[in-house]
């Protein structure tokens, strides 16, 4: 009964996604720039600065340490593979450590108390780490030293899993019963994000206590500026906000991206779970049916009337877009960059062009949606980070149509031209960002199976997109890229600009692997015959470049994972070149009920952090020995402190090998 409640909460949540992975840090797009532009000399002027100018230097200065970078013998996959399987904790390839760093709870701010699931209150998880970790970011320290055992972290909190969470609640259901203020503010305080700093001392990485840099964002009382073609547009303008300009929290953080200036860039995903109300006569129908708005997930609009829609009916145009916030500032606003667009974004990972433009791709995660690229106008400072500061906020959005000939074409998502007009209800470029969906389908863009993250690979240009299912596609919507009707396995495209141009309008593509199992009739798997019978997986999602161009991949089956694969989620080394294209191996494998986010490694590809978010929760009425809904007295699993008082919580695992050396090699 219990679990037939929450599947229908899901489903209900799910149903709204029907209708209609990283990572280039800085070191890498340093790397680029220093590649095409050959400027060793202001690399080593960059390296000579001091502390304060450093934090004013340019990211080329972080490829200076990178020591493995164009080694082909570390760039071979040498570990022996985790077996597929399901259990109550997580496991690594043999011969790596994988400790866990910070969890739910733990304090993120001086002076934040310990964790006390019983005790939980929105003031004590203000200072806390929040709940659901999603995309990891990693910034050396001093900035622009290129630092692998000193840095910050900069960690999404995507969402709330309340019936692991508190105790009592395990009736929550679409009505909220049980639900408290309290409580809904406990759940604004565990989205948004969280910046540690972390310092690897006698081998072992720890969170640096009450470090500088410690800063909690959250949809609960963090201040935001809204920037870029939309700020101000009446369709933002709110009673709390009459300008349009300024919102208070951010929302759903999945996956996101660091800049080469070295800022944090927040996803805001599925914003649509939050907002409660009905649509009837809303003045945004259109517009809101298109993005499942309202979904009702959470209780919020209960207590807090802006997620209301008919109190405050243009609060959900003020979610759904990229927030980029500057880690080594912790007093800074973070901003909504609206010139990028409003959708379910998963990530916003990005590369400097061989014109010193930024490219940045993002895929809008919900089933028949598209998949996008912002140009930016003006060229990346390299030298100066303060003169990207509004860089974000001038460029083009472009969404992708791909041909069955094996190109595709960017297409410009630019007010007044090929349709995006008046005719079709369009009377600004604000209208189209506002409305990206509805203004990409107006373009003719391809729809395709729900995609997550988007990674350019700096050493070869190749672009790599993770599409992680679509159970809905029947036979006569397949086409060239999204080839499999009812794809609960997902597959992962291929991307190649021509002459290396990520501005160019038309790209190349290619399928890199069809995910499921190789040996499996009816699935129509595609993999490298070398892979193994643990080294194929299912629902690609997160995903890394290493510093050696290799590409990792982290999956998420959600509750159909035992149709999927049978085994749990965790990260595989998928190879992109050569004879072993197509070989999947297995690396790490998380614990029962959670997926695997945020793969990211140290500039000198020593550690990889991983996270581990909602573990007990997705599908554990199909473990075997458990087979039912976990709740807060009774979970799938404890991890990771496996103590009676805790209750499971999302964390963020720290990879090493053990004679630290390269992860992989
Ligand atoms: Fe938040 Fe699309 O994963
Ligand atoms: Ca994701
Ligand atoms: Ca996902």
């Amino acid at each position: 009964m219990i679990e037939n409640r929450f599947s229908c909460r899901s489903q209900a949540y799910d149903a709204a996604d029907d209708q209609p992975a990283n990572q280039s840090d800085a070191a890498t797009l340093g790397d680029l720039i220093n590649a095409r532009y050959n400027r060793r000399a202001m690399l080593k002027g960059a390296l000579g600065v001091t502390a304060m100018s450093a934090l004013a230097a340019s990211p080329l200065a972080l490829l200076a340490s990178s020591t493995e970078r164009g080694n082909p013998a570390a760039a071979q996959l040498r570990f022996s593979e985790v077996e597929h399987g399901v259990d109550e904790t997580h496991h690594v390839a043999p011969g790596y450590s994988a400790d866990v760093l910070i969890r739910w709870g733990d304090p993120v701010l001086a002076g934040a108390p310990a964790f006390d699931p019983y005790n939980q209150s929105a003031g004590t998880q203000r200072g806390q780490f929040g709940y659901n970790n999603d995309f990891i970011g990693y910034i050396p320290l001093p900035f622009g030293s290129g630092n692998s055992e000193h840095g910050l972290l900069c960690i999404n909190h995507e969402y709330t899993n309340e019936e692991v969470m508190f105790p009592g609640l395990s009736l929550y259901d679409s009505e909220h019963g049980g639900v408290t203020k309290e409580i809904v503010e406990i759940e604004m305080a565990c989205n948004g994000g969280s910046i540690i700093e972390i310092k690897k001392q006698d081998g072992k990485w720890k969170s640096v206590p009450d470090g500088k840099y410690a800063r909690r964002i959250t949809a609960l009382d963090t201040p935001m500026a809204i920037s870029g073609p939309a700020a101000g547009n009446p369709r933002l303008r709110t009673s709390a906000d009459p300008t349009g300009k300024e919102v208070i929290g951010t929302i759903n953080n999945c996956a996101g991206g660091i800049t080469p200036w070295g800022t944090y860039l927040m996803a805001e995903e599925n914003f649509h779970g939050y907002f409660s109300g009905n649509l009837e006569n809303h003045p945004e129908k259109v517009n809101y049916e298109r993005y499942g708005v309202p979904a009702g997930r959470y209780a919020w609009g209960k207590f807090h009337k802006r997620f209301d829609i008919n109190a405050e009916p243009n609060e959900a145009n003020r979610f759904g877009w990229i927030v980029e916030v500057d880690p080594l500032d912790p007093a800074s606003m973070p901003i909504k960059r609206t010139a990028l667009g409003r959708f379910k974004h998963e990530g916003a990972e990005s590369i400097v062009n061989g014109d010193g433009r930024l490219v940045l791709y993002s895929g809008d995660d919900q089933r028949f949606e598209y998949l996008y690229r912002f140009v930016s106008a003006r060229p990346v400072n390299p030298e100066n980070r303060v003169a990207n500061r509004d860089l974000l906020d001038q460029g083009i959005l472009f969404v992708a149509k791909f041909h069955s000939d094996g190109t595709l074409t960017w297409l410009p998502l630019t007010f007044g031209s090929n349709g995006l007009t008046a005719e079709n209800g369009f009377q600004s470029q604000a209208d189209v960002l506002i409305e990206t969906r509805r203004a990409a389908s107006v373009l003719g863009a391809t729809p395709m199976d729900r995609p997550e993250d988007v990674e350019p690979n700096p050493h070869n240009d190749r672009v790599y997109v993770m599409l992680t299912n679509n159970a809905k596609r029947t036979s006569d919507q397949v086409d060239a890229a999204n080839p499999r009707a009812a794809n609960i396995w997902g597959h992962v495209l291929e991307l190649t600009p021509e002459n290396g141009d990520h501005a160019a309008t038309t790209f190349k593509w290619d399928i890199l692997i069809k995910a499921g199992n190789p040996d499996s009739d009816g699935v129509a798997a595609m993999w490298n015959p070398a892979t193994t019978q643990n080294g194929w997986f299912a629902c690609p999602d997160n995903c890394a470049v290493d510093h050696q161009g290799r590409l990792w991949v982290a999956t998420d089956q959600g509750k159909s994972w035992k149709k999927a694969s049978g085994s749990a989620d965790g990260i595989w080394a998928l190879e992109t070149d050569g004879k072993g294209r197509g070989t999947g191996k297995m690396f790490f494998r998380v614990p029962v009920g959670a997926e695997m986010c945020g793969p990211r490694f140290t500039p000198d590809d020593r550690t990889l952090f991983v996270a581990v978010q909602h573990p007990a929760t997705d599908g554990t009425k199909d473990f075997p020995g458990f087979e039912r809904a976990s709740t807060f007295e009774d979970p799938a699993t404890r991890w990771p402190d496996f103590d009676p008082t805790m209750p499971p919580r999302p964390s963020v695992v720290v990879i090493t090998k053990d004679d630290g050396g390269v992860i992989g090699s």
